[in-house]
């Protein structure tokens, strides 16, 4: 039920602060100690590669989880898109670990690489909304991500909670493992910070109408820009503003703008750079600027401590691997506000189904 509001995206973008505390209270013991199966991580601590597997969104909050999971626990990890991982295998490593990631536990194009999994015999893990859904029966290992019904087809809370059950997979991983970068990281405090951080934001939603009817709703196309963890979320944001409001939306490398798609620049682009690491913030920050020089609206998403005289939506600070959790939330608003303004059906964008069961 929608309650009082107009469509279930934002309903759906307002209870992610709500989600990030219930996962908070799922997966950790009074003692803060978080409550992953023991057999899951002995299975995880055995492999010598995680491959993560998911299609749109859920591929989106995997490119994330593998930042993270490279960091705690030091295990390489590569993340594939279903549809092609399912006919276009890479060549993989001895010991394979496979992290499946499906808000619905239902899509076909990732029900087929597990199915090839399963012939081979490998451990499998599904991070899924959807207890009992066939990516959950089918694999070793389940975990739920506890965000509630997600009825829009735009995806955002089980964004999100994917990207929160993958950090604290990571942590529990990275601990048992005993390695220092999980000891030392507090996923438990920082996702408290980050429910208050979306809360912040959610609570905002003036700013992104506002530039959203300024910039957006009458753009053909826009571009999201970033580097490393920001330009994951860049793909993702690109996504969100594509499927609800038709606008031909690129995620983009900052970097690799002046190899050839700066072209596409011309007076009044939007182009939204994405601002949260330090190591990154001022090259990000003169890729967006180039874009200006060549007539873009130049707008920005940026952490607060890295924010400038003119920066336009302010993100509050958390851990640098946590910062998709909030920077995704002003692009989803965006892209919202973007749809709603165009008159168009927020919930059942045109050719698009909630859950993908062909391949
Ligand atoms: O249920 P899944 O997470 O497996 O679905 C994957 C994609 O179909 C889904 O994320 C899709 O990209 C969303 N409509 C994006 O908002």
């Amino acid at each position: 039920d929608k309650g009082a509001y107009p469509y279930y995206m934002l309903k759906e973008i307002d209870e992610q602060p709500a989600v990030m505390r219930k996962i908070v209270q799922k997966y950790f013991d009074e003692n803060g100690q978080p409550k992953i199966d023991e057999d899951l991580l002995k299975s995880m601590a055995a492999a010598d590669h995680l491959y993560i597997v998911g299609a749109g969104t859920s591929y989106h909050a995997g490119l994330i989880g593998a930042r993270i999971f490279e960091k705690l626990v030091g295990v390489p990890t590569s993340v594939h898109i279903s549809s092609e991982f399912a006919y276009e295998q890479p060549l993989l490593s001895k010991k394979p670990f496979f992290i499946f990631l499906s808000q619905s536990g239902e899509t076909a194009d990732s029900r087929e690489v597990l199915v090839h999994v399963n012939e081979n015999k490998w451990p499998s893990l599904t991070i899924t909304n959807v207890d009992k859904s066939t990516l959950s029966r089918e694999a070793t290992f389940t975990e739920l991500l506890y965000a509630g019904p997600e009825i829009a087809v735009a995806s955002t809370k089980a964004y999100t909670a994917q990207i929160a059950v993958e950090a604290v997979l990571a942590k529990a991983l990275g601990e048992y493992m005993d390695k220092p970068a999980a000891r030392e990281f507090d996923v438990k405090h920082q996702l408290g910070l980050v429910a208050n951080g979306m809360q912040s934001l959610t609570d905002s939603k003036g700013i992104m109408k506002d530039l959203s009817d300024k910039y957006l709703s009458k753009t053909r196309n826009a571009f999201y820009i970033g580097r490393g963890i920001d330009w994951s979320v860049s793909l993702e944001a690109a996504l969100k503003l594509k499927e609800i409001s038709y606008v031909q939306a690129e995620g983009f490398a900052s970097g690799e703008l002046k190899h050839g798609t700066i072209a596409l620049i011309e007076k009044g682009t939007p182009v939204i750079g994405i601002i949260t690491q330090d190591r990154t913030a001022g090259l990000t920050r003169s890729n967006l600027e180039e874009t200006q020089a060549r007539g873009s609206n130049a707008l920005t998403i940026v952490s607060r401590h890295l924010a400038q005289d003119g920066d336009n939506i302010l993100l509050p600070d958390v851990d640098e691997l946590l910062t998709p959790l909030l920077s995704v939330v002003p692009a989803q608003l965006l892209a919202y506000y973007t749809s709603l303004g165009k008159g168009l059906d927020v919930d059942k964008p045109r050719n698009l189904a909630k859950s993908v069961t062909v391949q």
